[in-house]
């Protein structure tokens, strides 16, 4: 089983054979997480949440997402190693540069991941040309909570899915590598698949993506509150943390997850 590079996850999309994702932020989960055949670890800002008790993304550190991402690379074996950089890392070139200095080098990340539209695309651009894989993360952007009043499913408009394709394509022709988008209108997510290369990573997205993401503890049906209509807590349905990450990867590959229930229209 070798190691997951980014040749591997562009081969999956040429392949058609969907690309599994998760978020683990410890030792122990990215050992479960790898041992059950995910392709994508990312370690989520949604830590802030999860792991911290925040109400939102917002206040996580970069020395929180360095910290998490060593304990997490100690952990893998297989699969490929993404990183969110958090709120207002990334705010012009050489901010973003050195903060993915730190989660790569420091932390071990593969790839750092990046919540952008159309006007940051300059900061994605000098992030590849120094070599940095990069993931670009866009649909609802949850950093921008403070701005958007809210979490709401984007693309629903002709505006707003116009707005969405534009960020697409003007973030793969500024060198991303990957895409991600989240709770997206599932008729926009497919247009975006369709108007670009890159491999397409989906949460809320609707099942015409390359791949899929969740976050652990929406899986494990763990996390507090109401769970999000996109997610499935595969842990009631296995009975132990390591069967349940097994039939989510099982879920994707098939493509039996997401279903209709977990997309929105
Ligand atoms: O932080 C996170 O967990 C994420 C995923 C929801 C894609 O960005
Ligand atoms: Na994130």
């Amino acid at each position: 089983n070798a190691a997951v590079t980014l040749a591997t996850l562009r081969r999956m999309k040429t392949e058609q054979s969907p690309i599994v994702a998760i978020t683990a932020y410890d030792y122990s989960f990215a050992r479960l997480v790898d041992a059950a055949g995910v392709d994508v670890v990312l370690v989520g800002d949604s830590l802030g949440m999860v792991m911290q008790g925040h109400g939102s993304t917002v206040p996580v550190t970069l020395s929180d997402m360095a910290y998490h991402t060593r304990c997490v690379a100690r952990g893998l074996e297989r699969a490929y190693l993404m990183v969110d950089l958090p709120f207002l890392s990334d705010t012009d070139d050489h901010t973003a540069l050195r903060s993915a200095a730190r989660l790569m080098k420091e932390g071990g990340a593969d790839m750092v991941k990046i919540e952008a539209h159309a006007a940051q695309a300059p900061v994605v651009e000098a992030l590849s040309h120094a070599g940095v894989p990069v993931c670009a993360h866009f649909g609802l952007r949850p950093q921008r909570v403070g701005q958007l009043g809210g979490y709401r499913v984007q693309g629903r408009d002709e505006a707003g899915a116009r707005q969405v394709l534009e960020d697409a394509r003007a973030l793969e022709a500024a060198g991303a590598d990957i895409l991600l988008v989240e709770c997206l209108s599932a008729a926009v997510a497919a247009q975006v698949r369709e108007q670009t290369t890159l491999p397409l990573i989906g949460i809320g997205a609707g099942v015409d993506c390359d791949g899929q993401i969740l976050v652990l503890q929406d899986m494990l049906g763990v996390t507090p509150g109401q769970p999000p209509r996109f997610s499935h807590d595969f842990l009631a349905d296995t009975g132990s943390a390591q069967s349940a990450v097994e039939a989510y990867v099982e879920a994707v590959r098939t493509r039996d997850f997401p279903r209709r229930e977990h997309t929105f229209e």
